[in-house]
């Protein structure tokens, strides 16, 4: 493992909590909740993780976070994540998670996030991790059951710094939710959205102008529109690229082809995530150690890269300029090449 990478302090802010749920995890939560996976052992669930596109991956993604049934489950699914990054010195995390998924089945909204939470707050005190929590609506689903979803999250406000969206891209796009994003910001939401990762870049356009988003969620297709390469790298809102992700699902064919390095090059505010790490193929450390090896990045690039998850990230101007010193005390020990 490249201890540089691993060591380097960094932020995430692209992790689907649900797709952090491991093999083994899932076993062991099925076991106790009564229920038969169709799936005979972990090697047999691992070989199934073969997709050809988003939706290939989402259906999959779906049917396991069936086992997740009681605020217990939830929180097992938060910690395992959490006690993972805190061994790739992952200092700060900003969460999404799915709550249809669950309300869907029956499972209360309150029981998700009571999990969520709990293991969050022993995050910070156990391990020293900060992080905030994101509410993804699934676009694939209504306006009406986002709104809804919105209606029953409000409660929680002081546990949920923003709102997103997230599942089937294509034919979904971010105008379908204008209406839901206001309510979300008048009530004192921040909103990201996923755009560009299978949808074209004018889905990148709405989420800036119509959702009034903080941050891009994946993004990559804006490569293809200059003019918002452009606006991407003068404004400095930032892409959460997920590169083990775009290559499991096929948006790049191999990492050599990854775009990022090029994004980068031209002043984006570019970071580095994990999206459902349990699927994929890592964690952070992973994703950076793949970057490193596929786009031949230097040392100072990846230390560009982790500065910008906490420029990126919702943590306070003072919170930030702390990690930044951080940064640069790690940075000292190394060489820059
Ligand atoms: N894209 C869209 N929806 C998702 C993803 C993703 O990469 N991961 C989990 N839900
Ligand atoms: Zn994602």
């Amino acid at each position: 493992m490249n201890h540089f990478i691993n060591q380097l302090p960094k932020a995430e802010l692209h992790i689907h909590i649900e797709g952090s749920l491991e093999p083994e995890l899932m076993f062991k939560i099925a076991q106790r909740n009564g229920l038969t996976l169709p799936f005979a052992s972990i090697d047999e669930i691992k070989s199934a993780y073969q997709f050809e596109n988003l939706q290939s991956f989402l259906d999959i993604y779906y049917a396991s976070a069936d086992v997740l049934r009681t605020a217990e489950d939830f929180y097992d699914l938060t910690w395992g994540y959490l006690e993972k990054i805190a061994t790739q010195n992952v200092r700060h995390t900003e969460i999404f998670f799915d709550p249809q998924t669950h309300t869907d089945r029956g499972v209360e909204f309150a029981t998700v996030i009571k999990g969520i939470d709990q293991a969050l707050q022993d995050g910070k005190s156990q391990l020293g991790i900060s992080s905030h929590l994101i509410l993804c609506f699934l676009r694939h689903l209504s306006a009406e059951s986002a709104m809804k979803t919105l209606e029953n999250a409000i409660a929680y406000k002081d546990k949920i710094i923003a709102v997103g969206l997230d599942s089937s891209e294509l034919g979904h796009p971010p105008s379908k939710f204008q209406a839901v994003f206001e309510r979300a910001r008048n009530q004192g939401f921040l909103t990201v959205a996923h755009a560009g990762e299978e949808g074209p870049a004018s889905y990148i356009w709405e989420a800036i102008n119509l959702l009034k988003v903080s941050r891009i969620d994946h993004g990559v297709r804006c490569i293809e529109d200059e003019t918002l390469v452009e606006f991407l790298a003068q404004s400095r809102i930032p892409l959460t690229v997920c590169p083990l992700s775009n290559v499991k699902l096929c948006v790049f064919k191999t990492m050599q082809e990854h775009t990022l390095k090029k994004l980068l090059d031209r002043g984006l505010c570019i970071t580095i995530n994990s999206d459902d790490p349990a699927y994929f193929g890592g964690y952070l450390t992973e994703n950076f150690q793949a970057i490193q090896e596929g786009l031949g990045l230097t040392n100072l690039e990846l230390y560009q890269l982790a500065k910008n998850s906490f420029e990126a990230s919702f943590l306070s101007p003072i919170e930030k300029e702390k990690f930044y010193q951080e940064l640069d005390s790690f940075m000292a020990q190394y060489p820059s090449q």
